[in-house]
């Protein structure tokens, strides 16, 4: 038996053809069972007439349960008022598994941590199926983005044993005899990447203990990290501006109708050009002032200063320059004024908030030195990375794009945690 997948149906309008799926939905009226299959690349109606198959087939069909797996034999019909254009016109039905018990999820509302706690089974549903559909989508147009581009993709490691942004979050794990930890960014893999491919990427999994509950924040996310060899500041904020107007029309092109099953204002994405508007942390600062915020000067960006400013552009805003004294250890100063970071924060509009962070590296031995020091970092586990500035060191930047940040923002969704198949929380690590 060959099994059509429902989003090709419409090439097949006329014929026979068996769609092996689950069952979505189901009504009856009078002598018509209607049955919403569902098969991961679509939804359908097949309509069964009770003539048009054995009294035992229409009897069984008529009180399946939900997520019943089975497959369904048909004629394609063309029918421009149906979801995708075409119904099934039911001529057999072969049941796979009924399952025994309901099916935990209903068609009403669940809260949150209900639908968290059954996330195994809640990504069948039409919006978490959305959701990670515009999400793999996104992972397309980064990667295809960056090949176009000449970039080679290299992997950094998970177990690593120095910190890169910060010691507070840091998970550590037993390695052997000794502990490292999980990464928190592959930024300074990528550094080495650079020396020795020129233009290079990483995506992976990255991890912080951020013992906060917000909307924005994840334990395990999925950071994309650039990096690229005589590159400055300003060259990674064009780098930034491109890539993500690329992946916002690569998935109005791709996944228009997943943003609608989001209900996304999809004018909101469609007028996403360049150039993005480029301001000082200084600049901020002032339009933080001006909407009344308490903001005190050379702090770093709160969340909801974040917020405020996110919502203030109806594009993404590129804020560079912060104190560098707010910023990691491996941050370049500005030459023309040295309190200040050659570094750049993009925040997505909309109230999102922040999805890249980055900017050009220190690349003079001695500053480096020095900071790891100041930061009161451990010397040891920096040496490779200090080798960088001592054969043939250059200036170059990069930056790191969170996925699940950028998903939310993409689809209009509130929490990041329904921006990654398994999200893991403070307070989850189950399924
Ligand atoms: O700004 P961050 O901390 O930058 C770095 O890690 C750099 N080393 C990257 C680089 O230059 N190669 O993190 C980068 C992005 C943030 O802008 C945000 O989108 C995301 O990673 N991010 C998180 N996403 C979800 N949950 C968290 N806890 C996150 N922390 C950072
Ligand atoms: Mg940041």
């Amino acid at each position: 038996m060959t099994r059509t997948p429902i989003r090709d149906l419409p090439q097949h309008a006329g014929e026979t053809v068996t769609v092996s799926g689950w069952l979505y939905n189901r009504r009856s009226k009078g002598k018509i069972h209607f049955l919403q299959v569902r098969d991961g690349s679509g939804i359908v109606q097949a309509v069964m007439g009770q003539l048009d198959v054995s009294p035992e087939v229409f009897e069984r069909s008529g009180a399946l349960p939900y997520e019943t797996s089975l497959s369904v034999t048909g004629a394609v019909r063309a029918d421009a008022r149906a979801p995708g254009g075409v119904e099934l016109l039911v001529k057999d039905v072969a049941v796979h598994h009924e399952p025994p018990q309901e099916y935990p999820i209903s068609k009403q509302e669940h809260g949150p941590d209900f639908l968290l706690s059954n996330r195994h089974l809640w990504l069948r549903s039409r919006k978490p199926h959305a959701t990670l559909r515009v999400r793999d989508a996104a992972i397309t147009a980064v990667r295809r983005f960056f090949d176009e581009r000449g970039f080679v993709c290299l992997d950094a490691p998970i177990f690593t044993p120095s910190a890169c942004e910060g010691t507070t979050n840091l998970f550590k794990v037993q390695y052997f005899d000794e502990e490292c930890y999980l990464t928190q960014s592959g930024q300074l893999y990528m550094e080495a990447g650079a020396m020795a491919f020129g233009k290079v990427y990483c995506f992976g999994p990255t991890f912080r203990a951020e013992r906060s509950k917000t909307r924005r924040h994840l334990t395990e996310f999925w950071m994309l990290e650039p990096e690229v060899a005589y590159a400055t500041l300003e060259d990674i904020m064009d780098l930034a501006e491109e890539l993500i107007v690329a992946v916002v029309k690569h998935v109005l092109e791709h996944r228009r109708p997943e943003l609608q099953v989001l209900e996304r204002d999809l004018s909101k994405l469609e007028r996403i050009e360049r150039p993005f508007p480029r301001i000082r942390y200084a600049e901020a600062v002032a339009l933080l002032r001006e909407k009344g915020l308490p903001f005190e000067e050379g702090n770093d960006l709160g969340a909801p200063d974040e917020t405020a400013l996110s919502g203030h552009f109806d594009r993404p805003v590129l804020v560079h320059r912060y104190p560098a004294a707010v910023k990691a250890f491996y941050m370049k100063r500005d030459p023309a004024d040295e309190r200040y970071a050659l570094c750049v924060d993009v925040l997505a509009p909309e109230r999102v908030g922040e999805i890249i962070g980055g900017g050009q590296r220190e690349d003079d031995l001695a500053a480096l030195e020095r900071r790891i020091a100041e930061h009161g970092l451990p010397r040891e586990p920096f040496e490779w990375y200090l080798d960088l500035r001592r054969y043939g060191t250059v200036p170059h930047a990069g930056f790191g794009l969170g996925l699940e940040r950028t998903v939310a923002w993409l689809c209009g969704t509130e929490h990041v945690r329904e921006c990654i198949p398994f999200p893991r929380m403070l307070y989850r690590i189950y399924p």
